[in-house]
């Protein structure tokens, strides 16, 4: 028996739907397997401000720190959008990432076979896609100082943020791509704009640096991220990993993950230093509008799973199973409604988690 403590962090709007159709995927491994993962559950976003005034309390932090893994839902809502930044359900999620040091975000985005026509581009542009972005989470823009909205005392505000970026920094992101692309496709396409950016062109000598000497094995290509916002478009085959910072990482997955039909289908796992826990999350959000409706797809959340299975557990036989099954539930042409196609039939969210357990018992 291998025992794993996971903590659960359900979060906002549909979090918790998903979350209950992974915990029952959980169960069914427990006995079914030879694994026994224990689950926790704690509080995040706008359901720990509405119960502890903090969108992720210091106590919960240590709940984490103390789990072999994170599974997290989603964070926001309308009810907290109109207060200070300190205290907006985001604000939750990025104090668990710089607490926990989870400098490195995997965003895959996979077109899978059968929901090929899902995307709103040309199914020959987009089929067999497997694409990675490692998009750096702990620094850049997001934390950088000196940020803030001054008066300027004449009518005038002025808001301020700063983009940085160190050596260290850029080398421990970079390395986890030429790593992962190693297992892949072997090519790094590394994204700035150091064309106007002096954090862009460090970004860009360093993983140059970094490549000469530990990784000239694997293929290196620099490209603009506008450039490669556009590229994505028109050829996303033509990448295999991409690294980026953290703002340029955040706008290229929404874009990578509309190419694979629908937010709902993708997952992501944010890794730190060898031995800290990990988070796994899906990239969509909380989806307020259709929350408590049984309309959200699970399977971003459960493919989460997968990943916290393969990175954190070392146990990618159970992830590639639950890869299949997934696989085998949208060939059997069952949908939530993100992913409805015609002919096939639409199903709720329960539902869709008790037909990925009937994939794994075949
Ligand atoms: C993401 C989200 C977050 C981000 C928000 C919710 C703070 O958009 O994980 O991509 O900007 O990083
Ligand atoms: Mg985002």
């Amino acid at each position: 028996m291998k025992d794993y403590i996971l903590q659960i962090l359900a979060g906002d709007g549909i979090g918790s739907e998903i979350m209950a159709e992974a915990k029952k995927l959980i169960a069914w491994l427990n006995s079914n397997t030879d694994i026994n993962i224990k689950t926790r559950d704690g509080l995040i976003g706008g359901a720990s401000i509405d119960a502890y005034g903090v969108p992720f309390s210091d106590e919960t932090l240590e709940e984490c720190r103390a789990a072999d893994a994170i599974l997290l839902g989603a964070v926001g809502g309308p009810k907290w959008a109109d207060v200070e930044y300190t205290l907006r359900p985001e604000a939750g999620l990025l104090k668990a990432r710089k607490e926990l040091e989870l400098f490195a975000n995997l965003r895959p985005a996979i077109v899978f076979d059968a929901l090929v026509d899902a995307s709103s581009l040309k199914p020959e542009i987009v089929k067999g896609l497997d694409i990675l972005i490692v998009r750096e989470l702990t620094g850049g823009v997001y934390f950088g100082e000196p940020r803030g909205i001054e008066d300027l005392g004449n009518g005038q505000r002025r808001g301020v943020n700063t983009q940085v970026y160190t050596t260290s920094e850029i080398e421990r992101v970079a390395r986890v791509a030429f790593d992962l692309a190693k297992k892949r496709g072997n090519k790094v396409t590394s994204c700035e704009k150091s064309n106007v950016m002096e954090s862009g062109l460090l970004w860009r000598e360093d993983v140059t640096a970094l490549h000469a000497k530990e990784f000239s094995d694997v293929e290196l290509e620099h490209m603009y991220a506008d450039n490669c916002a556009m590229q994505l478009l028109r050829n996303p085959s033509q990448f295999d990993v991409i690294v980026t910072d953290n703002l340029f990482g955040d706008i290229l997955s929404d874009e990578a993950a509309m190419l694979t039909g629908s937010l709902g289908m993708l997952p992501s796992a944010s890794l730190g230093i060898q031995g800290t826990t990990a988070l796994y999350e899906p990239v969509h959000g909380s989806a307020p509008d259709i929350a408590g409706q049984g309309k959200a797809n699970p399977l971003a959340t459960i493919l989460s799973f997968a990943m916290c299975l393969r990175y954190s557990f070392e146990q990618g036989d159970l992830a590639d199973r639950i890869e299949t099954a997934v696989q085998d539930v949208l060939n059997s042409g069952t949908r939530t409604p993100d992913i409805m196609a015609k002919g096939c039939t639409e199903i709720s969210t329960s539902a869709m988690g008790d037909a990925l357990i009937s994939a794994l018992e075949k």
